[in-house]
Formats: structure tokens, sequence, C-alpha cells
């Protein structure tokens, strides 16, 4: 074995290669001089035959000799792709003109932009947004916000709990509401208190167009010294314009709900028929939005608010519901489908 034979070969190799002018001789010729039976493999499985000298010699020698031949072959592979483009481009084969192929693009979930939305004109207004648990205390979930056990407030809130109990007492559950919310902002941060918090609550429900297990809720609080009914009823007035329209007018009519006194649903009238009666309104004029209310003083006290010197309001939506108002959808379910011709709408 001599350095000779190598020279000799690299000359055989550069000589055929430039001779190549497609992808398979070269694959040809990869298989040739650089695969696993190639003369230049053989000479570098044989090399720790060699005595020490010249396997020094004639390893580096072949060690260069496969390099350089791995270049070549990089070059020549990537100078007959170029010329096939060339040519492409020459016979017309390729119109650079003609607009790429769309990338499918990813993009936020109808229900993640509403509350965006909501959440962005409430921030607007100086309110900060907070996150809670979805796994929530009975305590909060209930028990803080004056829904005591076996009080038939708790009918509109089935849901699911949880097997696990902290000294036989506070059962947990998957959050019916935001609302636990209200109770855990004010036990950690004193007045003034400005507050949005969304997030997915859960209820055991028979689903139909209008009811889902699992929805999503924006809670709002403000608690500080002064707040009046009149700040809740300009709060939820600025935001029903922002989002359904500078034209809107609102409607606060009667509600209870244990956790505010009084306590209200906010109304926008209807954005399709401005008030005349459409389907979208079932003819009423008026569509619900939200329930809301003056946070009432015994919850301000639990927390150890002086409820003579502050007071609060609330309010909690739905925020697929105001999806649906927004986009015209007819059926919750459809949310949470997953079906893409439904979600590439939006
Ligand atoms: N948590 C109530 C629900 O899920 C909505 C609600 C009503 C929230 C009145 C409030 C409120 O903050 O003041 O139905």
């Amino acid at each position: 074995m001599s350095t000779g034979e190598l020279q000799t070969l690299e000359a055989q190799a550069n000589d055929s290669l430039a001779a190549i002018a497609d992808e398979t001789s070269l694959e040809d010729w990869r298989v040739n001089y650089l695969g696993r039976r190639s003369r230049l493999t053989e000479i570098l499985r044989g090399l720790s035959a060699l005595p020490l000298e010249e396997r020094k010699q004639v390893g580096a020698a072949a060690n260069r000799l496969r390099e350089a031949l791995e270049t070549a072959l990089a070059e020549r592979r990537d100078m007959l792709r170029k010329r096939d483009v060339q040519t492409f481009i020459q016979q017309g084969r390729i119109d650079v003109t003609l607009p790429g192929r769309p990338i499918p693009m990813g993009r936020l979930h109808p229900v993640t932009q509403t509350q965006r939305d909501i959440v962005a004109c409430f921030e607007k207004m100086g309110f900060q947004a907070v996150e809670g648990p979805e796994v929530e205390w009975d305590y909060y979930n209930f028990e803080a916000l004056r829904i005591p056990e076996h009080h038939p407030a708790r009918d509109m809130w089935d849901t699911m709990w949880i097997d696990y109990h902290r000294d036989g007492r506070m059962p947990m559950l998957l959050r019916t509401h935001t609302s636990p919310n209200q109770v855990r902002v004010m036990e950690r941060q004193q007045p003034p208190i400005r507050v949005v918090v969304p997030g997915k609550c859960y209820r055991y429900e028979a689903t139909d167009a209008t009811h889902e297990w699992m929805l999503t809720q924006v809670e709002g609080l403000a608690v500080d010294e002064g707040i009046s009914m009149a700040d809740l009823k300009g709060t939820l007035y600025e935001f029903a314009q922002q989002l359904f329209g500078q034209e809107r007018r609102v409607r606060f009519r009667c509600d209870y709900f244990p956790f505010v006194e009084p306590g209200a649903d906010m109304s926008i009238d209807c954005f399709v028929c401005n008030g005349e009666g459409c389907s979208t309104c079932k003819g009423a004029g008026w569509i619900e939005i939200m329930g809301a209310g003056m946070v009432h003083p015994e919850i301000l006290a639990n927390v150890g608010y002086d409820p003579e010197r502050y007071t609060g309001f609330a309010f909690g939506m739905g925020v697929e519901r105001v999806a649906m108002l927004r986009h015209d959808i007819e059926d919750i379910r459809l949310f949470y489908q997953n079906d893409l011709r439904f979600l590439e709408q939006f």
C-alpha cells in the first residue's frame, strides 16, 4: 500500500466526477469512491494492519482524500441542483412570479379572542387582570360568598366535586364561577381594588345550545371608599359600548345573587335590531349580558374590611355568551368540538 495509489485514486475520482451530470450517476459515484465497499474504505479499514510509520503516512493521506472527495461531491451536487433550477426557469417550467403556497397560520380560539377583548377593555379603565385556581375550596366557591350548604342558590351551581377533604372539612370542587376570586383578592390586598379575573368554570349540566359543562367567565371587582351603584353602571355602560358599539344602551334590573346587595342583571339593547325585537334578542329588544351588584357588606367584613368605610361593586359574565353574540354563533357546543371548519372562521 502506498500513497501513490491514493494519488491515482484521487485523479480517477476527480476525472469521473467532472463528467457527471445527473443525480443518479452522482450517487453511483459516491458508492463507488466513498461507499462501504470502495477502495478508499478498504484502505482505511486496513490501516491497523500496517507498520506504524506507514500507518501514519497512509492514514493521514487517506483521511485527507476522504475529506477532499466528500467536499467535491457536495460541491458537484450543489452545482447540479443550481443548474437544474436554472434550466427549469429558462424553459419556463418554474414560474417564479406565482404567489407562494400559503403557510397555514395558527390563531387564537374565538373564546380567547373575546376574553382578551373583554379584559383589555377593563384594563383601559384601570382594572388589573389576575387569575385564580380552577379547582376551588367549597369555602371560596360558596361559603364565603354567603351560599351555605343547603342554600337553594346552590341549585344554580351544580358541579363536579373532587374526592379530597382536608380535616374532613372544606371539600374541593371545580369552581362553578369566577366569583370566589372576589374573596381571594380581598384576602390578600387592601383597597383600593380594581381587578378582573378571567377563567374556566365548570358545571354539571345537561348540555344544549346555550349550556356547556365548561365555560369561561370574567369576574370584576372594585372596592374603595365611596364606590356607588353609579360607578357600577358607568363602568359597565362603557364596557357595553366598547364591545357592542357606541350606540348601545344598557338596562339594569334587580336580580338576586347572595354575594351582592343590591344585585342586578345587566342587559344591552339588541345590536341587531336596535331594540325593535328580532331573533337574536328573541323578540325582547334586550340581551342579558351579566350579573352584577354591590358587594355585600358581610363579605367585606369577613375579609377584615370596614364596611362603613369601604364599598364595592362586582360583576361576572360568560365569555362564550359574549362571543356568540358578537359572531352570531347559535350553538355554544361548537366552541369545544375543535372542528377546524368552525374555528378557522375567526
Ligand atoms: N357568579 C355569577 C354566576 O356565575 C355571576 C355574578 C353575578 C357575578 C353577580 C358577580 C355578581 O360578581 O355580582 O352566575
